[in-house]
C-alpha cells in the first residue's frame, strides 16, 4: 500500500538532448513543490513521460510505453499520468481522444503550470492540457536539477524558425528565443560549482542564437572564459549559421571541442531545395573544407535523411558522393519518415519503404569505412580523454571522449572519473579507439 502523504515522481525521457535537459528542468519543478523521485516505476504516485515526434519510430516507443503506464493505472487508478513535450504538442487531439488514462498533456512551453496542474490532476474530472507555445520562455530563472556526471547541458535558445520542410520541430518547439547572456553564464557557474567539468550548450539550432547585438560566437568567448570550465560542446548547430568568426573562437580557445555537428540531410541540390535546407551541395563541401583548415583534427559528424520524396538513384548518390569526400567522422541517419503537418507530408512523391531500407543501408556501410579510416589515423597519437565512466564491457577499464568527441576505452590504471589524462591510441575498431594511459613519468 501506497503511503498518501509521500508524493513521488517516476519520469522517462525519450527524443534529444533538449528532452533531457527539459527533464531536468521539469524534475527542479517538481522537487521544489516536495515531490521525492521514486525507485521504479511501479510505485511512483505521479509518471511523466516527456516524448518526441521526430520520427515515426519515436512516436511508436512512446506509444507502447503508454500502453504500459494504462495497466499500471488499472492496478491504481490514482496514479496520475503526464505526457510531456513534442508529442503533447503535436498529438494533442490523438492522445485526449483515445487515452483517457492521461491525465495531463503538457507541452515544451508550459512546464512552469506544472505545479498547478498537479493540483488540479488530483480533483480533476478530466484530461489537463496546456499545449501554448509561447514567443518568450526560455524558462531563464528555473534551473534543472541535473543528474550526478561530467557533463552539463545548458539550454541557452529554444524553437526553430528554419521550417526545413520534413520537421515537426518548429511546430512543436515553436518559434526560435535565446536566453540571456547573464543567465546562462550564471547557470554554467553554478554547473561548475556542482562539480561538473563539460559544458554542452544546447539549441535546436544552436548557432542561430542571438541575444541583444550578441552572435553564437560571442556567448562561447563568454562561457569559455569560466573559471574551471573544461570543456564546451555545443549541439545542435545548422551549416547556414556556421560563421567564421564562430570557427576563429573555437581555434581560440583550448576548451572549446574540436567538433562540429554539420548537418548534411542530401547531397543533392533539387532535394535540398525541397527540404528548404538554405545551402547548396558546393556551400556545404566548401564549408567542411574551410572547417577542417581553420581547426585541423576536427571530429565532424552529420545527419542523412534517405529516402526524401522525390529522390532518385542520382539524387541518393550525390549524398554518397558528399559522404565520401567530407569523410564524416560518424552519422546519424534517417529514412524519411511522414510528419502530418509538414510540407514534404503533402508532396505526392513520396519513396517506397524498400528502397528507403536500401539506400539506409548504403549509407549506413558507407560510413562505417568512414568512421574506421578516420579513426585509424588516430592510432600513434596522444589524445587528452576526459574520464566519464566505466567502460560497458570491463570493470577494469575507463571509457572517455577525445576532444573531437571519439569514445576511447582504456585500462584505469591510476585515472578517476573527470581526470582530463593523456592517452595513447593504438587500435580503432568499429566506432572505438583503444589506448593506453601515459602515466605522469612517462609524459614528463
Ligand atoms: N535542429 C537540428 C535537427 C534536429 S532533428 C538540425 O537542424 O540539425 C535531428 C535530425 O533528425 C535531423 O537533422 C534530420 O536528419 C532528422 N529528421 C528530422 N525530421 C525527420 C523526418 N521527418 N524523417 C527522418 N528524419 C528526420
Ligand atoms: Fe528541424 Fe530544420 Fe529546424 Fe533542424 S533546422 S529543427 S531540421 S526545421
Ligand atoms: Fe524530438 Fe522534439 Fe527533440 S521532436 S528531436 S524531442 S525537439
Amino acid at each position: 500500500m501506497k503511503n498518501k502523504n509521500t508524493n513521488t515522481y517516476f519520469i522517462e525521457t525519450y527524443g534529444c538532448q533538449m528532452n533531457i535537459a527539459d527533464s531536468e528542468l521539469v524534475e527542479n519543478i517538481l522537487i521544489k513543490e516536495g515531490y521525492i523521485k521514486s525507485k521504479n516505476l511501479k510505485s511512483a504516485d505521479v509518471i511523466f513521460i516527456n516524448t518526441c515526434a521526430i520520427r515515426e519510430h519515436a512516436e511508436d516507443k512512446v506509444f507502447s510505453q503508454l500502453g504500459r503506464y494504462d495497466l499500471i493505472k488499472k492496478d491504481n487508478p490514482h496514479v496520475i499520468i503526464g505526457v510531456l513535450g513534442c508529442m503533447a504538442q503535436s498529438l494533442k487531439d490523438d492522445l485526449l481522444e483515445n487515452r483517457p488514462y492521461v491525465d495531463i498533456i503538457l507541452g515544451p512551453d508550459s512546464y512552469r503550470n506544472l505545479p498547478e496542474l498537479l493540483n488540479r490532476a488530483n480533483h480533476r474530472q478530466s484530461n489537463l492540457v496546456d499545449t501554448k507555445l509561447s514567443r518568450f520562455e526560455v524558462y531563464d530563472n528555473l534551473f534543472p536539477s541535473r543528474k550526478d556526471g561530467v557533463n552539463a547541458w545548458i539550454s541557452i535558445m529554444r524553437g526553430c524558425d528554419k521550417f526545413c520542410t520534413f520537421c515537426i520541430v518548429p511546430f512543436t518547439r515553436g518559434r526560435e528565443r535565446s536566453r540571456s547572456i547573464p543567465s546562462i553564464i550564471k547557470e554554467t557557474k553554478s554547473a561548475v560549482d556542482e562539480g561538473f567539468q563539460e559544458i554542452t550548450l544546447l539549441g535546436q539550432n544552436v548557432n542561430s542564437y542571438h541575444y541583444e547585438n550578441n552572435k553564437f560566437h560571442t556567448l562561447l568567448e563568454h562561457v569559455s572564459s569560466i573559471n574551471g570550465v573544461k570543456r564546451i560542446r555545443f549541439t545542435s548547430p545548422h551549416p547556414q549559421d556556421i560563421t567564421d568568426e564562430l570557427l576563429y573562437t573555437m581555434a581560440n580557445h583550448d576548451n572549446i571541442c574540436n567538433y562540429i555537428h554539420l548537418p548534411l540531410q542530401s547531397g543533392s541540390n533539387k532535394i535540398l531545395r525541397r527540404m528548404n535546407r538554405s545551402y547548396s551541395k558546393k556551400y556545404f563541401l566548401e564549408l567542411a573544407e574551410k572547417i577542417r583548415n581553420i581547426l585541423p583534427g576536427v571530429g565532424i559528424s552529420t545527419d542523412i535523411i534517405v529516402g526524401f520524396p522525390g529522390e532518385t538513384d542520382e539524387d541518393f548518390n550525390k549524398t554518397l558522393d558528399v559522404m565520401n569526400e567530407v569523410q564524416f567522422d560518424s552519422s546519424f541517419n534517417f529514412k524519411y519518415s511522414i510528419r502530418k503537418g509538414t510540407k514534404a507530408s503533402e508532396y505526392n512523391d513520396q519513396i517506397q519503404g524498400n528502397i528507403k531500407k536500401d539506400r539506409l543501408q548504403k549509407v549506413i556501410d558507407l560510413q562505417k569505412q568512414h568512421t574506421l579510416s578516420r579513426n585509424l589515423s588516430l592510432v600513434g597519437t596522444t589524445q587528452t580523454i576526459l574520464v566519464e565512466k566505466e567502460s560497458k564491457m570491463s570493470n577494469k577499464e575507463w571509457a572517455g571522449r577525445t576532444d573531437s568527441n571519439k569514445w576511447v576505452i582504456f585500462k584505469k590504471q591510476s585515472a578517476c572519473i573527470k581526470d582530463m589524462i593523456p592517452v595513447q591510441i593504438f587500435d580503432a575498431k568499429g566506432i572505438t579507439l583503444r589506448g593506453k594511459l601515459i602515466q605522469k613519468s612517462e609524459a614528463a
